[in-house]
């Protein structure tokens, strides 16, 4: 089993613009009964704002809890078309993901962003998940660390260690996103393992064996099993597979 004891392992997944309310609904029906064993994981699902509703009422009462896919910084104010941290918690969300690639590569988030994304996160008393990772071009470069590092040291500036106790971190490879290529096991673990030990340099050792870290990155039933395998891997945070719930289903209860 992954990681140490002390850290609860997390299977989240990301929907990305996917589902309806009325199929987010289905899809979790269809999920609850095969997750409902799965005693020792934390279940998330991240569906898109118009769901979140639908599957927070779906998933109550239940192990599974509800994230977002995104947020904006400031509580309030005249931000067309944004969501803020305090509107996610009044509709039920425990979670939200903050920095994925897909928002890095398409909306222009960039490190000061998320950051200020991250601490109204905390402020509102959401998890947040924090994804980083490197391109293919910057891994081919020999920059995998470096780039990983600046992304995570950026997104944490200002916090300290009495804040971060509800993060979350996601190491998700942009080179295995949708791509059917995940990182072997041992290379997703050599990053991870490389995060922790930043979080334990600039955090404590204390914080840096609490928080969860996740691998994404075209994770399937096939390949959870070496990745959890992995002393650092805490969990994943998955997208194409978790729109299916037999896939989703056999992830969590791997
Ligand atoms: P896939 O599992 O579809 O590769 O997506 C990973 C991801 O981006 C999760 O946030």
């Amino acid at each position: 089993m992954a990681g140490s004891a002390e850290r609860t392992p997390i299977i989240a997944g990301n929907w990305k613009m996917h589902k309806t309310p009325l199929e987010a609904e289905e899809l979790v029906r269809a999920l609850l009964p095969q997750v409902a064993p799965a005693g020792d994981r934390e279940v998330v699902r991240c569906p898109p704002f118009p769901a979140l509703a639908a599957v927070v009422a779906a998933c109550r009462g239940t192990r599974v809890a509800v994230g977002a896919q995104n947020l904006h910084w400031e509580r309030e104010g005249a931000f067309t078309g944004e969501v803020s941290a305090p509107m996610l918690v009044a509709v039920g969300c425990r979670y939200v993901i903050v920095g994925h690639s897909e928002r890095r590569q398409y909306c222009g988030e960039d490190d000061w962003l998320v950051n200020r994304k991250l601490k109204a996160a905390l402020a509102a008393g959401l998890r947040p998940i924090l994804c980083v990772g490197e391109t293919l071009a910057q891994r081919e470069l020999g920059i995998t660390e470096a780039v990983c590092a600046i992304q995570l040291k950026s997104a944490l500036a200002g916090l300290a260690a009495g804040d971060l106790e509800p993060l979350v971190i996601a190491y998700e490879p942009v080179w295995a996103i949708g791509t059917g290529r995940t990182a072997s096991a041992s290379d997703a673990q050599e990053v991870i393992a490389f995060l922790r030990s930043l979080l334990a340099r600039d955090y404590g050792t204390a914080l840096a064996q609490q928080v969860p870290i996740l691998y994404g990155g075209s994770v399937k039933p096939e390949n959870i099993g070496a990745l959890m395998a992995q002393a650092d891997i805490d969990g994943a945070l998955v997208g194409g597979a978790s729109l299916d719930a037999a896939s989703f289903a056999a992830i969590v209860n791997f």
